[in-house]
């Protein structure tokens, strides 16, 4: 089978296609004949050494795929073959709280091999099923992206219908919040660097749109928008470059959900409009296989389908990368696998 690795050293130009023996599900496995694979941002990282430089080589990147099952090993009972199912992002978190245990070690992607590979051997309690009006490569998208989206607005958030959200950038974690807010009956205030993108984003339902680089002050409208309240739930993936302006934006009381560091990972903010405004600041890390289940189940219940940007061949993984770092997407970059 074909698997891309990064073999020896850490970089992008490390990456490769190559040939492996396809493994045999073990008692409780269930081999997926993967059909396709979607990039984060974290697994740009994670090839090019920056998310843990630690991380033991080689290693197949990428948390998220989603394929069919082709065998299945001893015991098995949640699946049978020919079934489609999705990876959790944390093979190990199957419920309940976080916990170093559960989530540490067993992550796709870094440390545990991903799913840029034609076929992955995975314990059958680490799978999920795809919600059937979607293909591979939409469902390809959900189990890190869409999932923290999910959980950043309903399971942190507590988002109610008729509420203020915001989001930030055009990246799949902020497109699928926004999918998944509109549906909800929330309004939507969204920023981008993009006045191209901003016109998908009112396609989309977004109430109000920002360039946050034509508006850097991008909280006074968006606080505007609000009638002066502020918004109830942001999903901030800026981190340390756009935090100010999320807590300037956000209304007493409310939350923002800190996923990510697109803007830095640390620097100097002031504490003060956190606890003045009594605002929750939460941070979230995907979500366990029960949130996954859940999630999909309001998936199939509304019939959303994921915004997939562009799907790349296997072969073409280091231009999906490069692509993905270059911010020129809008939603998620795909890699069909077979
Ligand atoms: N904590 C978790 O569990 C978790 C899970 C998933 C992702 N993440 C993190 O969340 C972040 C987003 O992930 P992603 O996969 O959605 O990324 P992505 O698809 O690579 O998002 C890139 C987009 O983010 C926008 N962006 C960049 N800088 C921005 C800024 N200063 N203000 C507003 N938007 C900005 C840009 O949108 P425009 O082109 O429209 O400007 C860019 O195209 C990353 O840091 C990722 O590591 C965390």
């Amino acid at each position: 089978m074909r698997v891309v690795t990064v073999e020896q050293s850490f970089g992008l130009e490390n990456l490769g296609v190559k040939e492996r023996e396809i493994p045999s599900p073990r008692a409780g496995e269930v081999l997926v004949r993967v059909g396709a694979a979607s990039l984060n941002y974290r697994d740009l990282l994670m090839v090019r050494g920056l998310y843990n430089p630690k991380q033991k080589l080689p290693l197949i990147p990428c948390s998220d795929g989603a394929g069919v099952v082709s065998a299945v090993g001893e015991g098995v009972t949640r699946f049978r073959v020919g079934d489609r199912v999705m990876p959790t992002f944390a093979q190990g978190w199957l419920a309940g709280e976080p916990s170093r245990e559960k989530l540490m070690a067993t992550t796709l992607g870094g440390p545990l091999d991903g799913m840029l590979c034609e076929y992955r051997a995975l314990h059958e309690s680490g799978l999920v099923a795809v919600p059937e009006h979607l293909d591979l490569e939409q469902a390809a998208t959900l189990p890190c992206a869409g999932l923290t989206a999910w959980r950043a607005l309903f399971d942190h958030g507590g988002l109610l219908p008729g509420q203020w959200v915001l989001v930030q950038g055009t990246g799949g974690v902020s497109v699928f919040a926004l999918q998944f807010a509109k549906q909800m009956g929330a309004k939507v205030i969204a920023t981008t660097s993009s006045n191209d993108k901003a016109e998908r984003l009112r396609a989309m339902g977004a109430d109000l749109v920002i360039n946050y680089r034509e508006t850097p002050n991008w909280s006074k409208p968006a606080r505007d928008a609000t009638g002066g309240r502020g918004v109830d739930v942001i999903v901030e993936v800026g981190g340390a470059g756009t935090l100010e302006q999320s807590l300037r934006a956000i209304k007493m009381g409310g939350r923002v959900s800190l996923i990510g560091v697109l803007a830095g990972g640390s620097g100097e903010i002031s504490l003060f409009p956190v606890l003045m405004q009594d605002v929750r600041v939460q941070g979230v890390i995907v979500g366990s296989r029960e949130h996954f289940e859940q999630m999909c189940r309001a998936i199939s219940a509304s019939k959303m389908v994921p915004v997939v940007d562009k799907v790349f061949a296997l072969e073409h993984t280091i231009e999906a990368m490069q692509h993905m770092a270059a911010g020129a997407h809008f939603g998620k970059v795909v890699i069909k696998v077979q």
